[in-house]
């Protein structure tokens, strides 16, 4: 491998309003290497890589390609200079094809007699995927596709327009096990051809596996490049994240099971799920596994009233409930943390305070009036508990850092001091230090008698986190194993089904 850096940046400063972002970091790239940034939520990560890609401008610090210095002031700089940044919200339409969206920009060099030559674009696109080792149509529409589809597309958008550095900011977050091995392929594949990629992600073992070099960064400062991922281990890198040691593993606290909490008979919704029974007793934490898409989201969304449903009965608390607005679910006790909080969890425009008290005003209000003291100490509490990250609890949520957000929805999952809580991905983008404080707090809240259920595609969370562990394939129950019998084999048989792990 070229041992010698070509882009290199130096003491690279960034302040936002009440926040210095980044502190005189300093941060390089060898050609054909993965390297990683790490650090807990918060810690300047997509600041620095938003510089990269000319989103965000440095306050002072110098970049150079090669030697020479280089001012990414805008996306079209970047770009021009061989960054492509693969977003977790992709930049695609998803209304035109494969192919289109491939060569959107650069349609002019498939013109012919003022014509464009759609098959030859079409050829050229299926060259790229091909050589990603994925089969999609180039004519396919992208909103038909999955999620990592998407990414690849994305990805041979890259390539296509001659990108040499690729930057992703957790690209695994939404995707299943086996995604994620392709996107690695991927990944190997950039390397071997002389593409540098900067990747972000708060899963220590793709860092394992997938990274070269590891710079750590925290509060917003450099901590150390580690030159090979060889040179620790899980727990001292942990240790680097977070300034401090951290247990591996909060270990399960066993409550007693009480009454009934929730009772799901026969729900089925065409084509989506069928046929789901379970029940949820008070004291319990249980699980939802399988793989991405299998239908665990759809079921729980269901039962929360967000999404109808064709058949089927739901008693909570002991009352049959008709097919209700999750306004009134709230106000009954049943609160869902979503999956995709940017859509369905956060209000980006009000602040940290606003967003966390919403789901039940009357707890911080006398008479009508929201009472200032009481919203300070309720809001503080969780800001506390959950460290999440904000100069002040005022600030708009828009302009915390993405795991700050999340923390901010699970704050407002337990301001609604719910009897059942619905978890959809509890712990996705969250990094390692605040991991264990929810499943510690989770622990707490089962010992209070509530009811949870946890969906989750990461397995250990699964098996630490419940007392038993429901598994979807498919859109249907495959499977129902207690704690004491779940293996991590097991679970992920029933998931693959037929022909399981071969
Ligand atoms: N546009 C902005 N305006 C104000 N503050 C911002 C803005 N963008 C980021 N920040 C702040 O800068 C700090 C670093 O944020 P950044 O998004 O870089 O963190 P991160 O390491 O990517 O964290 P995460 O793991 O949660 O994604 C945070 O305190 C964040 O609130
Ligand atoms: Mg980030």
């Amino acid at each position: 491998m070229d041992q010698k850096p070509f882009l290199v940046m130096k003491n690279i400063s960034k302040s936002f309003p009440g926040v210095q972002a980044l502190k005189g970091v300093d941060f390089d790239l060898r050609k054909s290497e993965v390297h990683c940034i790490l650090g807990e939520n918060g810690a300047g990560k997509s600041t620095l890589i938003k510089i990269l890609s000319g989103a965000l401008r440095e306050d002072s610090g110098t970049i150079t390609i090669d030697g020479e210095p280089v001012v990414l002031d805008s996306p079209g700089k970047a770009h021009e200079l061989g960054f492509a940044t693969i977003y977790q919200e992709f930049n695609l339409c998803p209304n035109l094809s494969v192919a289109a969206n491939i060569f959107l920009g650069s349609e002019k060099s498939f013109k012919k007699r003022g014509m464009i030559d759609k098959a030859k674009m079409r050829e050229q696109s299926k060259e790229y995927l091909s050589k990603l080792g994925v089969n999609i149509s180039p004519a396919a529409k992208i909103s038909s596709l999955t999620v990592a589809q998407q990414q690849v597309v994305e990805i041979s958008k890259a390539l296509s327009s001659g990108a040499k550095i690729i930057i992703m900011d957790e690209p695994t977050a939404a995707l299943s096990g086996d995604e994620v091995d392709k996107l690695f392929d991927v990944i190997r594949y950039l390397k071997e051809n002389g593409v540098s990629i900067v990747y972000i992600s708060h899963r220590l073992d793709e860092i394992f596996e997938i990274g070269d070099r590891i710079t750590i960064l925290r509060d917003g400062t450099k901590v150390r490049t580690l030159e090979s991922t060889n040179e620790v281990s899980r727990n001292e890198l942990v240790a680097l994240m977070v300034g401090r040691k951290l247990e591996d593993w909060i270990p399960k606290v066993k409550t007693e099971k009480g009454k009934e909490i929730l009772k799901v008979s026969s729900l089925s919704r065409k084509g989506v799920f069928e046929n789901i029974s379970f029940s949820l007793y008070q004291g319990e934490v249980l699980g939802f596994s399988g793989l991405v898409g299998s239908g665990r989201t759809e079921v729980m969304r269901a039962i929360f009233g967000a999404d109808p449903y064709d058949e089927g009965m739901i008693w909570f608390d002991g009352e049959k409930i008709k097919k209700n607005a999750p306004s009134k679910l709230i106000a009954s006790g049943m609160y869902l943390l979503p999956e995709n909080r940017k859509d369905q969890g956060l209000i980006l425009q009000m602040s940290v305070c606003q967003n966390i008290t919403l789901p039940k005003l009357e707890r911080i209000s006398s008479v009508l009036k929201i009472s200032g003291k009481k919203e300070r100490e309720a809001v503080n509490r969780y800001k506390e508990e959950l460290s999440i990250k904000t100069p002040s609890i005022r600030r708009l949520v828009k302009f915390l850092s993405g795991g700050n957000q999340q923390k901010c929805v699970l704050a407002k999952s337990l301001f609604s001091e719910s009897k059942l809580l619905i978890f959809d991905e509890p712990t996705r983008g969250i990094d390692v230090g605040a991991k264990s404080e929810i499943y510690d707090l989770i622990n707490r809240l089962v010992a209070d008698g509530i009811g949870v259920i946890v969906v989750s595609s990461e397995l250990p969370e699964i098996l630490g986190l419940c007392d038993r562990i429901i598994i979807m394939r498919e859109g249907i129950i495959a499977g129902e194993v207690e704690r004491e019998q779940a293996t991590q084999e097991f679970v992920m048989q029933l998931a693959l089904g037929e022909g399981g792990l071969n």
